[in-house]
């Protein structure tokens, strides 16, 4: 095999109740990449399309990722990588989770597969950290693993993949404002209180619960934050309004994906996630910030290999 074209999907980390450790893959937005074997060893990434991100390999999360994997296990080949992007840099939704997975997926593929998806989570999380300035492993494992995952731990690795309710839909509504992860997270205060800590992992225990149970009202009452949204709502446009109107709409929860400025809602149906859908555009539409909204169902595959060759 010389070449493998992919479909990497976007996902949404945080989850509300998760910072750092939940997440889950969408599914109709995503990057298409290109991985080939090349004779000349080292890796190379030949062209960006859609975006203008760097081609040095040093300072494109896919090349950081696909070093660290070549690094443990060196390779008589080298590769190329070309993505054409479409989820954009600094929207909230996994765009460096998608490049950095996908780079390592295709690299492993045409290796004839020495590492599990599971294993791979580590190189990818190497690209997260180019981007954001801090490990973590929440959006490059629902990529790699599909569906929701849990990061118990970075180190050592440690990522279960959870069940997925089949009636639930993701709403994305992405202002288009760029909003650097580095930057959402040097706001963050580094310390909590054992009170609002004690209503987080509540909250957490009792989503990965609603997720193994169908149970669609315990997943909703523990859509809840206390601990990060009060900082980052405030660099999000109408974040308030923008839950206020999802939840009257009929969504489940609904909470910043990933480090904004998108902001996701979870709904039982599709029929809920048109009417939250509706109710997050007419928000939007009066502050007259450019947007897209995506409606999806949650990606229980992961990456998808679209042709090889
Ligand atoms: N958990 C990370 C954060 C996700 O919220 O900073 C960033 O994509």
């Amino acid at each position: 095999m010389k070449s493998v074209k992919l479909f990497t999907p976007a996902s949404v980390a945080n989850v509300s109740c998760g910072f750092d450790v939940l997440g889950f893959c969408l599914d109709p937005v995503g990057d298409d990449m290109t991985i080939r074997k090349s004779d000349e060893k080292g890796i190379r990434i030949t062209k960006i399309t859609g975006q203008d991100l760097p081609l040095d390999v040093h300072q494109n999360v896919a090349g950081v990722a696909a070093m660290a994997l070549l690094e443990a296990n060196p390779s008589e080949y080298g590769f190329e990588i070309e993505i054409n992007k479409r989820i954009k840099a600094g929207s909230g939704i996994g765009s460096s989770a998608a490049s950095s997975a996908g780079a390592v997926f295709g690299i492993n593929h045409l290796l004839g597969s020495p590492y599990t998806n599971h294993e791979l989570i580590d190189f990818a999380m190497q690209g997260e950290k180019l981007a954001s300035g801090s490990a973590h492993a929440d959006n490059v494992s629902p990529v790699l693993l599909g569906g929701f995952t849990l990061v118990r731990s970075i180190a050592p690795m440690d990522v279960i993949k959870l069940p997925t309710p089949k009636e639930l839909v993701a709403v994305i509504i992405h202002p288009k404002i760029e909003l650097k992860t580095s930057h959402a997270r040097a706001i963050l205060k580094k310390t909590v209180t054992l009170k609002s800590a004690i209503q987080q992992w509540g909250n957490l225990g009792a989503l990965v619960s609603g997720l193994y149970s169908d149970n669609y009202d315990l997943i909703s009452r523990s859509l809840v934050d206390e601990i990060i949204e009060p900082y980052r709502a405030m660099l999000i446009p109408e974040f308030a309004k923008l839950k206020e109107v999802s939840m009257n709409a009929g969504a489940l929860g609904c909470g910043i994906s990933g480090s904004g400025p998108s902001v996701y809602a979870l709904t039982k149906g599709f029929e809920n996630a048109e009417n939250v859908g509706q109710a997050m555009r007419e928000v939007m539409q009066k502050l007259g910030i450019d947007f897209e909204v995506h409606i999806s169902k949650i990606n229980e595959e992961g990456i998808k290999i679209l042709s090889e060759e």
